[in-house]
């Protein structure tokens, strides 16, 4: 029984489950960061090496302007208040995705959290932030292209946002929806896809238990026969 190496979550749902309360958009988000820190603590615990999560798409920009406000104010925040603790926890924090149009004070907490986490080796944590996958790919080939270099499956994956996490091996999406929603593309090419109807805020410890489980049952084939594989 192999664990996941990697593993991506879609965290969606904060809205409705808000809405359902008849609370805020944003009280939702605020309630969706108490469940990725207990998403956090459960990986490390169950020694994931490598965790990504989607916190906000190239797309989200589309949002009213309040909450992708608050959205950015989280971020600063919880940038501030969980580098230290994440470190002592052993995790090594990565934002990835386009930094270029984010404030001075995002750009400046992110360097600064990131530098924090550096030396932990226990797991990566990548928080994905105006990130798409489509991106990823395309700003992948245009480094190649500037060096000059061949493109090919090695050296494009090299240029990907966070090589140091490999394949996505288990990619979970909360909130009834079944897609990736541009999401990692690329490295999630042979993941094992877990859907749950809990929304994001509602989503626990033993649901992503859950999902390991299921996944652990997984036969992964990568393009093989059940017998080559057995053989
Ligand atoms: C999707 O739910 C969720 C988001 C776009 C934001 C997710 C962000 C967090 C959980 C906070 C992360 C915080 C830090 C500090 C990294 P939705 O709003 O699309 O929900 P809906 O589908 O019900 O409308």
């Amino acid at each position: 029984m192999t664990k996941p190496n990697h593993v991506a979550v879609i965290m969606d749902g904060n809205g409705r489950w808000a809405q359902q309360r008849l609370m805020p958009r944003i009280e939702g988000h605020r309630r969706g960061i108490a469940a990725l820190r207990t998403l956090v603590e459960t990986a490390r615990r169950s020694q994931i090496a490598n965790l990504s999560v989607f916190a906000f798409s190239s797309e989200n920009w589309k949002r009213p302007a309040d909450e992708v406000q608050g959205l950015m104010r989280f971020f600063v925040a919880g940038l501030k208040k969980e580098a230290v603790p994440l470190r002592d926890a052993g995790v090594r924090m990565h934002v990835v995705g386009d930094r270029s149009v984010f404030s001075e004070d995002l750009n400046a907490a992110i360097d600064e959290a990131e530098d924090i986490g550096k030396d932990a080796s226990g797991m990566h944590f990548n928080i994905c932030l105006n990130y798409g996958g489509r991106w990823d790919i395309v700003q992948a080939a245009q480094m190649l292209q500037k060096e000059d270099s061949p493109i090919t499956l090695e050296s494009l994956e090299q240029k990907l946002c966070m090589p140091w996490s490999g394949p996505v091996d288990l990619m979970i999406r909360t909130g009834g929806e079944r897609r990736i929603s541009n999401f990692i593309l690329w490295q999630a090419a042979y993941a094992e896809l877990w859907f749950s109807d809990a929304l994001w805020p509602d989503f626990s410890a033993a649901d992503f238990a859950a999902a390991l489980s299921w996944f652990e049952g997984r036969e992964r084939r990568f393009g093989m026969t059940s017998a080559q594989l057995k053989a």
